[in-house]
């Protein structure tokens, strides 16, 4: 089987890929390396990949139309689409509206587009987020709740994201599955989140930024649980059934929604270092708590988290510690 990957190179796509390619599937990995984080941990990632038979990489940008036909053209055998590539972030939205639309609305398009012309698509799965929730209140958030009150750009595409999807499952018969993400962390994680700014800061007696003064509840989820599920969801499309289009949408977190101030005592823990704080008011376009209900990725493809902070932070710390040779 062969399976596009987009945003190969970024932290969710890059796991997914190791993994599909250790179970014997040839990976096709898309990424335009963009500079919203440093490139070179991109680069690091794609080394480790390029060291594996059944990888090949394309370096494009998801919204350039032409060069994905290239991209089609050039790998005929795929059935399979996962799209990761994204601009994440959800304060960035803020100040590069643009970015959002053009990945997450056009280039999600462009993959659309790809799949409906490919008569051998079986699956297309793509990214969303937790953050489509917004302002929701009532926890655990589940799927079946409403979502038509985003508090960011970001929230809003991947929002649009589901919606375009659901349209092409309507019309063309396209198997689309949506999972949104609860904040992901792990061993080759993105700069821009909590876990490595704090790893980070903490190792330069940088003060760390905290937001809502600690007052905040995330479900975190380690990287090997997500991966799972996002295999385990590509290998269960949708099916097209009279009158419902084959389009699924599945939460995937911990089911767990942790402390801010414990996810933080456990980086320190495993630094073996105090972090110095600099508590700060609530940023606009964040929510306080996100806290996920999986009943039914959990129904339909047996997904089961299984690591805890407990056990994923040290692991992240050692890598963190083995990347930066401290
Ligand atoms: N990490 C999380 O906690 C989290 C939470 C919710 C949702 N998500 C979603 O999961 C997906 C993967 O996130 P991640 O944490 O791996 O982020 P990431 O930024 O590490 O990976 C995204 C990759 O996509 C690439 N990319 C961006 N725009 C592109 C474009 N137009 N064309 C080609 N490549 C492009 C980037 O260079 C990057 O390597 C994203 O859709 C993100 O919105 C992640």
């Amino acid at each position: 089987m062969t399976v596009l990957v987009t945003g190969a190179a970024g932290f969710i796509g890059f796991h997914t890929c190791r993994r599909l390619l250790e179970r014997g599937e040839r990976v096709v990995g898309i990424d335009n390396l963009n500079t919203y984080y440093d490139p070179a941990l991109k680069r690091s990632r794609l080394a480790v990949l390029g060291e594996k038979p059944g990888f090949v990489f394309h370096m494009v940008d998801i919204a350039d139309r032409a060069a994905m036909a290239e991209v089609a053209k050039a790998n005929p055998d795929i059935t399979r689409y996962i799209n990761l590539a994204a601009q994440a972030g959800v304060r960035h939205s803020l100040n590069a509206p643009f970015d959002y639309t053009h990945s997450n609305v056009e280039g999600l398009l462009v993959l659309l587009e790809m799949a409906r012309a490919n008569d051998k698509c079986e699956h297309v799965v793509y990214a969303s987020s937790s953050s489509v929730y917004g302002t929701n209140t009532k926890l655990p958030f589940s799927v079946e709740d409403r979502v038509d009150t985003p508090i960011s750009l970001y929230a809003a595409t991947k929002r649009a994201g589901e919606l375009m999807s659901h349209a092409y499952s309507h019309l063309f018969r396209i198997p689309t599955t949506g999972l949104r993400f609860f904040t992901v962390y792990g061993p080759w994680g993105r700069p821009d989140m909590a876990a490595y700014l704090f790893a980070k800061a903490i190792l330069a007696d940088q003060p760390i930024r905290v937001f809502n003064n600690g007052d905040m509840r995330r479900d975190f989820t380690y990287i090997d649980d997500i991966v799972a599920g996002v295999i385990g969801v590509l290998d269960n499309p949708p099916k097209d059934a009279a009158g419902v289009p084959p389009y699924h949408l599945y939460n995937i977190g911990n089911n767990n929604s942790e402390h801010l101030m414990d996810f933080i005592g456990l980086i320190e823990q495993s630094l073996g270092r105090k972090a110095i704080y600099q508590f700060e008011p609530m940023q606009p376009g964040d929510v306080k708590e996100t806290y996920a209900d999986i009943s039914a990725i959990q129904r339909d493809v047996g997904f089961a988290p299984t690591t805890p902070i407990s056990v994923g932070i040290p692991r992240f710390i050692d890598w963190f510690k083995a990347h930066h040779g401290v």
